[in-house]
């Protein structure tokens, strides 16, 4: 039953994407600032086979440069409907090839594009929101790939709920059921 669970849990990340107005199109993605914890969401854009998960940001933002000194991260789905809650822990690489991203970059739309190429870097403060000023000749787009090791599932149902701690060891999935 916990490898169903695991299909569904893989099935459901692929639905965020795929599937319009799915909530797992959005997580809250936590990392460490010191002993600071910080969330924020950001969207999903790729899963992989092996369940990592990659979202779009710019390189200059707090978060990767908070990755980068610990990429211990976590992110957090919550599917209302069905009352998912995935919470997932990993590790965080960020993804720079030039090549890679550049592929990327040809596939997002322009007014998208302008989340990544503000001339001063996110989170400097200004005096007023509009006129903000973006480069036209070059990004800072990268991409963040988390490789989860630890997936809890909880899904809250009558008669029980059912909570389940799936790790990866080895390379391989097993899965415990907990009590909710
Ligand atoms: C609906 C929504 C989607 C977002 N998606 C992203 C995203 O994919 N990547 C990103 O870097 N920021 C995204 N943001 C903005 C982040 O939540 C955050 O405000 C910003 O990235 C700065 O985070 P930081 O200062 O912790 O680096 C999104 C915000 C909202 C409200």
């Amino acid at each position: 039953m916990d490898q169903l669970i695991f299909q569904q849990i893989k099935n459901e990340l692929i639905n965020g994407i795929v599937k319009k107005g799915h909530p797992f199109k959005y997580f809250a993605l936590g990392t460490l600032s010191g002993n600071i914890p910080c969330q924020r969401t950001v969207v999903l854009r790729k899963v992989q086979p092996n369940l990592q998960l990659l979202f779009y940001t710019d390189k200059r933002s707090p978060k990767v440069e908070q990755i980068r000194r610990n990429n211990t991260v976590s992110a957090l789905f919550y599917h209302p409907k069905k009352m998912i809650q995935l919470q997932v822990e990993g590790k965080a690489d960020i993804k720079e090839n030039p090549e890679m991203l550049r592929k990327i970059w040809k596939s997002i739309p322009a007014k998208s594009r302008k989340d990544y190429t503000t001339v001063l870097p996110p989170g400097i403060k200004i005096d007023q929101p509009d006129g903000i000023e973006y480069l036209t000749e070059s990004d800072h787009f990268c991409m963040v790939e988390i490789q989860p090791t630890r997936i809890e599932y909880l899904k809250l149902k009558q008669p029980y709920h059912l909570r389940v701690e799936f790790l990866k060891m080895e390379g391989e999935w097993s899965g415990t059921f907990l009590i909710p």
